[in-house]
């Protein structure tokens, strides 16, 4: 159990009255304030696992507890696991469960699915300390975390991702959110689960492409913060790839542990993300959506991810800021995982012209996270690059990849 909080209070965190000044007099200078200060405590569990739902296996039993659930999974988990999942809850379970499948993809991430989460919660009569608990996908956990932070003004949310992605990151992290009005994560809440459950056997369906997608999101983690998973993915990720995660157990185990770790500490440093815009966890997310959208979302928001840590690490280098060695290192890695280190379709001026977007969401500055070494890395401001630093790095990228921009036919043929 990874306790990402700094005080120990159960759910749902109750906010501690620490100084309430007020008076019962007016003053009567026509202004009179009653200031209420308040600290909001926050625990989040990460247990790890292995054989989730089998008979066995206590710990979701013990999560959920006497509470009733509302259980809402992904069409492909309900088809792949659907059965297993009622078997347990119907035979470990006291309290009876209800179950929903939620189906919806990227597309189709909107309001109108949280909302058919929140009236099915109503219509079961779910209790305000009774869970919703998703399993699947980030897609699955965004809706159903979104639709827990709204129903009943916020009811537990429990998560048990079934993707590398939810296990390593939209699965145990704080925030939800759908898309709407073309907009990618437009509206949603900072609502952390109570409980992230993860179980990397679920692992074993994933397609190969959402697995590398998540594999994208660990090499960012590794090369912006440790050493340590650097070393085991540059070692293993061949192998890791083929066996979907499974073997080497003890690596994967690992790989994983070491990436749950990483992002918590990072959230638990900048919660609600209002402390500082220098976020390490950004490494690989500012040409990224770039690539995302001008692709039509053909390429996936990993693999966009892989192609921004190319593209930041190359710049790097020419900067003189990444010696030549580190930065074989990392595509090499990017390489033997199978994603692409540049997209032949890339437009500098197109990417150029999104970074404003960027720097507004940061609070006015790019604050580019570029790698420095293996697990150390600095931010570089809107004035340290140029359309002709973009290019002179695509340049090299495409050089490297032989101009064959590596995205294969299993996954998907975005080269032109
Ligand atoms: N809230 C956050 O902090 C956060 C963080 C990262 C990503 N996200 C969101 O997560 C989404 C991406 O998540 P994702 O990559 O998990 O995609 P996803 O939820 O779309 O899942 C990918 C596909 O795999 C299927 N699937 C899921 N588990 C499976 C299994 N075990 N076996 C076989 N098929 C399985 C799903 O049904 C889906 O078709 C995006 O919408 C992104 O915005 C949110
Ligand atoms: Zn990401």
């Amino acid at each position: 159990v990874i306790d990402a909080s700094d005080q120990n209070t159960t759910h749902p965190a109750v906010p501690v009255v620490s100084e309430l000044s007020s008076s019962t007099r007016l003053t009567g200078t026509g202004r009179d304030v009653l200031r209420m200060e308040s600290q909001h405590h926050q625990i989040q569990n990460v247990t790890l696992t292995r054989g989730l739902l089998s008979a066995s296996n206590t710990i979701l039993r013990d999560c959920v507890g006497s509470r009733g659930a509302l259980v809402v999974y992904s069409s492909s988990v309900a088809r792949l696991y659907g059965r297993q999942i009622r078997d347990y809850f119907e035979s470990q379970v006291s309290e009876p469960a209800n179950f929903m499948v939620v189906d919806r993809a990227e597309s189709s991430k909107s309001m109108a699915a949280v909302i058919e989460v929140c009236e099915r919660a109503a219509d079961v009569g779910l209790g305000r300390t009774s869970p919703i608990i998703a399993i699947g996908g980030g897609v699955c956990s965004d809706i159903s975390g979104l639709a827990a932070s709204l129903y009943r003004r916020g009811v537990p949310h429990i998560n048990i991702p079934t993707t590398l992605i939810g296990l390593i990151d939209a699965g145990i992290g704080t925030k939800t959110a759908v898309n709407h009005g073309g907009r990618k994560s437009a509206l949603g809440a900072f609502h952390p689960p109570e409980h992230s459950l993860l179980d990397a056997g679920f692992l074993v369906t994933l397609p190969r492409r959402h697995l590398r997608n998540g594999l994208a999101e660990i090499i960012k983690l590794a090369t912006v913060s440790s050493p340590e998973l650097f070393t085991l993915l540059a070692r293993d990720v061949s192998t890791l790839t083929s066996s979907n995660f499974q073997t080497p157990s003890r690596t994967a185990e690992r790989v994983i542990l070491l990436s749950v770790n990483g992002m918590l500490t990072e959230l638990s440093h900048n919660l609600f993300e209002t402390a500082d815009y220098r976020r390490k966890v950004d490494f690989g997310h500012t040409f990224s959506p770039y690539f995302e959208v001008a692709s039509g979302h053909a390429i996936l928001h990993g693999e966009a991810v892989a192609l921004d840590i190319a593209l930041s690490s190359q710049i790097a280098t020419i900067l003189g800021i990444l010696t030549e060695e580190d930065l074989d290192q990392i595509l090499s890695l990017i390489q033997e995982s199978g994603l692409s280190l540049s997209w032949g379709a890339m437009s500098v001026d197109t990417l150029w012209a999104s970074l404003p977007a960027v720097a507004k969401h940061r609070d006015g500055d790019l604050n580019l996270v570029v790698p420095v070494g293996i697990g150390a890395c600095d931010y570089l401001g809107m004035g340290a690059i140029s359309p002709q630093l973009l290019r002179a790095g695509h340049e090299r990228l495409q050089q490297r990849s032989h101009g064959t921009s590596t995205f294969s036919a299993d996954r998907l043929d975005v080269s032109v």
